[in-house]
């Protein structure tokens, strides 16, 4: 979709499609919170049925006036960055049941909120809606669904085209991280994501390095490897660099969880949980964007994205419970389940990304364990940290950017479960419970003492059903999270 800013001020056409917000408040407070162009919706219209509420949306199309689409934004005080996003979103999802392609948004003037942050939550909430992976729909109105092509935002902002500016770009990529997590197994496949991320190549500062199966086999990945095996497709370990500020030595390092498809190998998944397992790498899709994000936005920091991308397979050759292999930092590792394989592979990438790479500090971020879905549900992403200042960063970023996520502790006793009989550890718990604990304990071994966070996407990266700004399937979870953690990282 195309945004462009413009002034409050315009001279409106009958045939304009226009956005305005409103508050929660009596018929005579709404009528005073219409733009003065816009004073005939309050004369048509007895707006004493219009509440103002959040979520409540409606559109009129006057015949001889530009038709208006009303969204309320709930009480004036009760606004905020996320309740502009849905406000808005709710706008963009009526205009794709209405076929409406092209509108002009109305931004408000919100006492208490910096009109740059009212003007990108309300482009960011229409942007973030105006999504439909119809790919492999041959009938492309098929969801009885159109989208908007094109947003015209007349907001009093000072920078309002810079701001418009960095919103595209964030959702933008926000979108593409989505398809290339809906896309099937058979296209988003290791070497499918790795063509992606070598396309990141020809931004400015950006370069890639995707290491092959041979490669792989010389730097000793056995973990990786152990997972490859079921599979007929190679692996491949990514890693991207951004160098924005080429002055410094200090890196920022993300890495990925991208298991393209996780059958759970030879403890293979049931029916029922099987089904949307292409979505296991949208860790490794978060982390591309993120970078290519900040590549893009031109921040002057030093960014790694390390992606290690494998199938979950079984063949007469896959892995096998009881098997040991050994990491790529020579950690021996008893496998106790096949279907524990996230831990495994980030394992790898994470002991290559300190000893060889060296940042200044790590986040990974994988779709690790299905008790994170149990915890938590959909809503908010579990994370852990050995660094209480990093916790800090994500958890503004998260405030800020509405992809939440909620602190889970890391005690010294929880590693007694990871006791292997035959090797150094295990790659599942003794104990059935704490499921997103000891998967994160687990990756704790292979970070040494670096200054880590691990975030467990799970349930937030993937969606059961629409909610607001963020549709059915893959939501592209992560990507404005760790953006907005890595334009305030120092
Ligand atoms: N990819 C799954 C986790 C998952 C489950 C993601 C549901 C999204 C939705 C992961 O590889 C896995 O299978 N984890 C196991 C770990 C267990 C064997 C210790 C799990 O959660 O059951
Ligand atoms: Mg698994
Ligand atoms: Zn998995």
């Amino acid at each position: 979709m195309n945004c462009t800013a413009a002034k409050p001020s315009h001279a409106f056409k009958k045939k304009d499609v226009v956005v305005l917000f409103l508050p929660e408040t009596d018929a005579r407070g709404l009528k005073m919170s219409l733009p003065g162009e816009f004073s005939y919706v309050g004369r048509k219209l007895d707006l004493s049925y219009f509440k103002g509420k959040k979520s409540e949306v409606v559109f009129f199309p006057f015949a001889d006036r530009p038709a208006v689409i009303l969204c309320g934004t709930g009480k004036a005080g009760d606004i905020d960055a996320e309740s502009l996003r849905r406000s808005a979103a709710g706008a963009a999802l009526l205009c794709g049941e209405k076929s409406i392609s092209r509108i002009r948004v109305m931004v408000p003037d919100i006492k208490g909120i910096d009109p740059a942050v009212c003007l990108s939550s309300i482009a960011e909430g229409i942007c973030l809606a105006n999504y439909i992976f119809d790919r492999y729909k041959t009938s492309k109105n098929d969801n009885g669904r159109s989208r908007l092509s094109a947003a015209v935002f007349h907001s009093a902002a000072r920078n309002a085209a810079a701001v418009l500016k960095k919103t595209a770009i964030t959702s933008r990529n926000t979108l593409l991280c989505r398809d290339l997590i809906n896309e099937t197994s058979e296209k988003s496949d290791a070497e499918g994501i790795a063509r992606e991320a070598r396309a990141l190549a020809k931004l400015p500062r950006v370069s890639c390095t995707v290491y092959g199966k041979k490669e792989i086999e010389k730097m000793k990945m056995g973990l990786l490897l152990a997972v490859n095996r079921g599979s007929k497709r190679p692996p491949r370990l990514v890693v991207l660099s951004y160098r924005g500020d080429p002055r410094s030595k200090k890196h920022f390092a993300l890495v990925g969880k991208g298991i393209t498809f996780d059958s759970g190998g030879i403890n293979l998944k049931p029916s029922g949980h099987i089904e949307d397992m292409r979505t296991d790498m949208a860790g490794a899709a978060a982390a591309l964007y993120a970078l290519k994000s900040a590549a893009e936005l031109k921040l002057n920091k030093n960014i790694y994205a390390v992606l290690p991308l494998t199938e979950n397979m079984l063949s007469s050759d896959s892995y096998r419970p009881g098997d040991v292999f050994t990491a790529y930092d020579g950690t021996t590792v008893e496998i106790g389940n096949t279907d524990a394989e996230g831990r495994l592979i980030l394992a790898d990438a994470l002991a290559f990304t300190v000893k060889r790479l060296r940042p200044a500090c790590i986040v990974d971020i994988a779709t690790l364990t299905g008790a994170c879905l149990v915890t938590f549900g959909e809503l908010v992403a579990g994370y852990l940290t050995t660094d209480d200042e990093l916790g800090r960063l994500l958890e503004d970023a998260a405030a800020a950017t509405g992809d939440l996520i909620w602190r889970l502790p890391i005690f010294k006793d929880y590693e007694d479960n990871l006791k292997s009989d035959i090797a150094d550890i295990c790659n599942i718990s003794s104990e059935k419970n704490a499921g997103t604990i000891m998967g994160g304990i687990f990756l704790k071994n292979f970070v040494k003492n670096s200054k880590w966070a691990h975030i467990d996407i799970a349930g937030t990266a993937r969606y059961s059903k629409q909610r607001g700004y963020r549709p059915k399937n893959a939501t592209g979870f992560g990507v404005r999270l760790l953006l907005e953690a890595l334009i305030n990282w120092k």
